[in-house]
């Protein structure tokens, strides 16, 4: 195991060389935050505040001890800390952000189509194995989209294998939602209509992080579906078309729908595209049906729409996006916030379609993968 080699004590810092060669610094506020004692054994919450501590606070006395810890004697509040080597390495933020960032999206492109299997996991081997459960798991989290195969087709029967992650994500549209014709329709996807690629509840502050189309009957003629990866897209736009991207990420645009009364209104600004701390793709905003009059800056205008234009046809392109067909018994899972999705217009008198939606927050879906990976590892020991 790495040890400590040597500790120097410097003005706000603790430097520390380790037997490997690599250098630490140690903020002494960050040190004293940290200390072993600060947490409660169950919860492990912090309890310690160091809001009170003296924000010129150091190490009086520090030293290697003999059973191994890093012990430090406080300048105020009469306290030593006890750390453990490996916990100080672990933890160390001078080495853990000089480490590259790696993504855990696998992008894709129309190239998926021809390897639709791949993203395809049969309904009983969700139910049955946990196995299967990751793989469906995995399929959302790094690859954002999935079809789960051969499921039952009554009514609601989704629930069931939806509650194998967690619970579902209730909106006013209810869940499930019913994608059917119906007169009098309170948003598109209630129509017999196209629906170009979108994502749905752009105008929510928090847009559902999953959806998941639970196909029932689809014997009318149209209705075919379509997905693109808006990551992938994106990912494009920042390689090669720089300036595009900067307005995608820079620029918020308005997205607006009606609420539940039917009278009112809700809206919400976000870019299209955000970022996360590291850099990565984090969400896509992006639905012509529901993008409002925008209102940014005049002297905006014209690149705001040059850069939505650019991307919205790419986000169509039949480069990036794939074309299937759901069948009774699909449940077609995805990204909200990655992956749109869309669907050719159909014939309400040539037969039936029926689908139910339901939503699902991603932290449901990465807390649970996260979950179970952690068992087997345990598992495997
Ligand atoms: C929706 C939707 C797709 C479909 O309900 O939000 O996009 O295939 N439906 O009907
Ligand atoms: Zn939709």
């Amino acid at each position: 195991m790495v040890k400590i080699s040597l500790i120097e004590k410097k003005e706000n810092n603790l430097f520390v060389k380790w037997s490997d060669g690599e250098k630490s610094n140690f903020n002494y506020l960050w040190l004293r935050d940290n200390c072993p004692t600060a947490h409660d054994k169950n919860s492990n919450h912090r309890m310690f505040n160091i809001l009170e501590v003296p924000l010129d606070i150091e190490a009086k006395k520090c030293k290697i001890n003999d059973d191994g810890k890093l012990e430090v004697v406080w300048s105020a509040g009469n306290h030593t800390s006890y750390y453990d080597q490996e916990w100080l390495r672990k933890n160390c933020y001078t080495i853990n952000n000089k480490k590259k960032y790696l993504s855990p999206y696998q992008l894709w492109n129309c190239s998926l189509q021809k390897n639709l299997e791949s993203i395809s996991i049969e309904h009983d081997e969700i139910i049955e194995t946990e196995e299967g459960l990751i793989k469906w798991l995995e399929l959302l989290h790094y690859k954002g989209i999935a079809i789960v195969k051969n499921s039952p087709t009554k009514d609601k029967s989704a629930f069931k294998v939806l509650n194998r992650i967690s619970h579902t994500r209730e909106t006013f549209f209810k869940t499930p939602f019913e994608v059917l014709n119906i007169p009098k329709p309170n948003n598109s996807a209630y129509t017999a209509h196209a629906l170009r690629n979108h994502m749905d509840l752009p105008w929510f502050e928090n847009p559902p992080g999953y959806q998941f189309l639970h196909c029932l009957i689809n014997s009318a003629k149209g209705g075919d579906s379509s997905a693109v990866d808006a990551f992938a897209v994106a990912n494009y736009l920042k390689n090669n078309e720089k300036e595009i991207f900067e307005t995608l990420v820079k620029i918020p645009l308005k997205f607006r729908d009606k609420d539940y009364t039917q009278e009112a209104h809700r809206s919400f600004y976000a870019p299209a595209i955000s970022l996360t701390k590291d850099g990565d793709f984090n969400d896509i905003r992006f639905s012509v049906a529901t993008m409002d009059a925008l209102d940014c800056h005049p002297d905006l205008m014209k690149e705001v729409y040059e850069a939505h234009h650019r991307f919205g046809n790419l986000l169509h392109d039949d480069k990036f996006q794939i074309k299937f067909r759901l069948v009774p018994g699909d449940i077609f899972s995805f990204n909200n916030r990655r992956i749109l999705h869309g669907r050719t217009e159909y014939d309400p008198n040539s037969g039936s379609r029926h689908l139910q939606g339901y939503y699902m927050d991603r932290d449901e879906i990465i807390g649970r993968l996260s979950f179970l990976k952690n068992l087997n590892k345990k598992k495997a020991l």
